[in-house]
């Protein structure tokens, strides 16, 4: 049995799985106070990680019906995400793994994505494409085996998706998280009524969202404010057909770069029902885990653990996080 917890931006997350797999609870609080600042604030996530991560731990214990004594290891985000935010985290799981002396496994978040798709009841086996999208990150990764370490195919040079849609949701006036507002907004709109760049010029893998968001604003300012307002929902359409073009054309590039017909989604933006759909035309071999296991859970984190070194105790006392960019996902620990 495993305990995992996940930290690493605003939701407080705890899951136990059995070792091949099967998920016994998965524990999710999101925090829902980020909303009115448009945007997650670090320290405002590190207060309520604080205030919330006992609950949330004994929530997925008393549902999985386990106890600490039981457990077989600890496992916890290391990074990368918000400092503030993992450091709750990997606190609690070393002291709960010291207090016990059980081993402990510090997980990669991005591994943790990946490794969504390893769980029961239909793990998808290596070797394939994985396309990770969320509000944090956003790249592709050719996984060869299990474990992490896996090879960086491209990534985003500035933006990642789910910011883009994010923040173009906030320019039409839709709250935060502003991806499903937007998939909403979209499904009365006509993607081909404007043009957004896709990046189609950046040549290899990687990918940019930064101009896309700058080419709505200017799209709004030129439309004026009441015809802006009248074509919200075109508006939204065309916006969320460049993210997903954008994300589809690389994908495709990379199964094909890679020879593999074999292609994961994750991340949060991987709910987005258009993207889903055009990412299915592609014709491979498809994995997309259910919603609540692409967005941020500990479920994910348990399940990269298995493939994970773990750390006797004491060793691990002197572990500490990594934040967003520190560290090569190549040579992710
Ligand atoms: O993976 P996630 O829960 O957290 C991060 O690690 O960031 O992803 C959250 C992101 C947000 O940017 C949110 O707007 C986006 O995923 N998202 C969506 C949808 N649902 C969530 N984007 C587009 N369409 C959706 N249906
Ligand atoms: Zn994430």
């Amino acid at each position: 049995m495993i305990l995992a917890l996940e930290t690493s931006c605003d939701d407080t997350c705890a899951a136990v799985i059995t070792s091949d797999g099967a998920i016994r609870s998965n524990v999710i609080s999101s925090q829902g106070v980020h909303d009115r600042y448009g945007g997650v604030v670090p320290e405002i996530a590190s207060r309520h990680h604080l205030e919330l991560i006992g609950d949330v731990l004994g929530d997925a214990l008393a549902s999985a019906e386990t106890t600490l004594g039981d457990l077989d290891l600890i496992a916890v985000t290391r990074g990368p995400g918000l400092v503030a935010a993992l450091l709750v985290g990997v606190a609690t799981a070393k002291a709960l793994a010291a207090a016990h002396q059980k081993p402990l496994a510090a997980v990669d978040h991005l591994h943790g994505h990946i490794a969504a798709g390893f769980l029961a009841p239909e793990p998808f086996e290596p070797p394939f494409v994985s396309l990770v999208a969320s509000g944090g990150h956003t790249l592709l990764a050719h996984v060869r085996h299990h474990g992490p370490g896996f090879e960086l195919l491209g990534q985003t040079l500035d933006d990642a998706a789910g910011e883009a849609f994010d923040k173009g949701a906030r320019l039409l006036g839709l709250g935060y998280p502003g991806g499903p507002a937007l998939e909403r907004l979209a499904r009365n709109g006509d993607p081909d009524a404007f043009e957004f760049p896709i990046a189609a010029r950046l040549k290899g893998l990687d990918f940019s969202f930064a101009g896309l968001k700058t080419a709505l604003l200017y799209r709004i300012r030129d439309l004026g404010e009441a015809e802006a307002e009248r074509r919200r929902a075109d508006l939204a359409a065309s916006y969320q057909r460049a993210i997903v073009e954008a994300l589809a054309v690389r994908a495709e590039r990379a199964l094909h770069q890679t020879g593999i017909d074999r292609l994961a989604l994750g991340g949060g933006v991987a709910a987005n029902g258009p993207l889903r759909e055009r990412i299915r035309r592609l014709g491979a071999t498809l994995d997309i885990p259910p919603a609540q296991l692409c967005t941020d859970n500990a479920a994910m984190i348990a399940s990269a653990a298995r493939y994970v070194p773990a750390l006797p105790f004491p060793d691990y006392l002197e572990l500490d996080v990594y934040a967003t960019g520190e560290r090569a996902l190549a040579t992710a620990a």
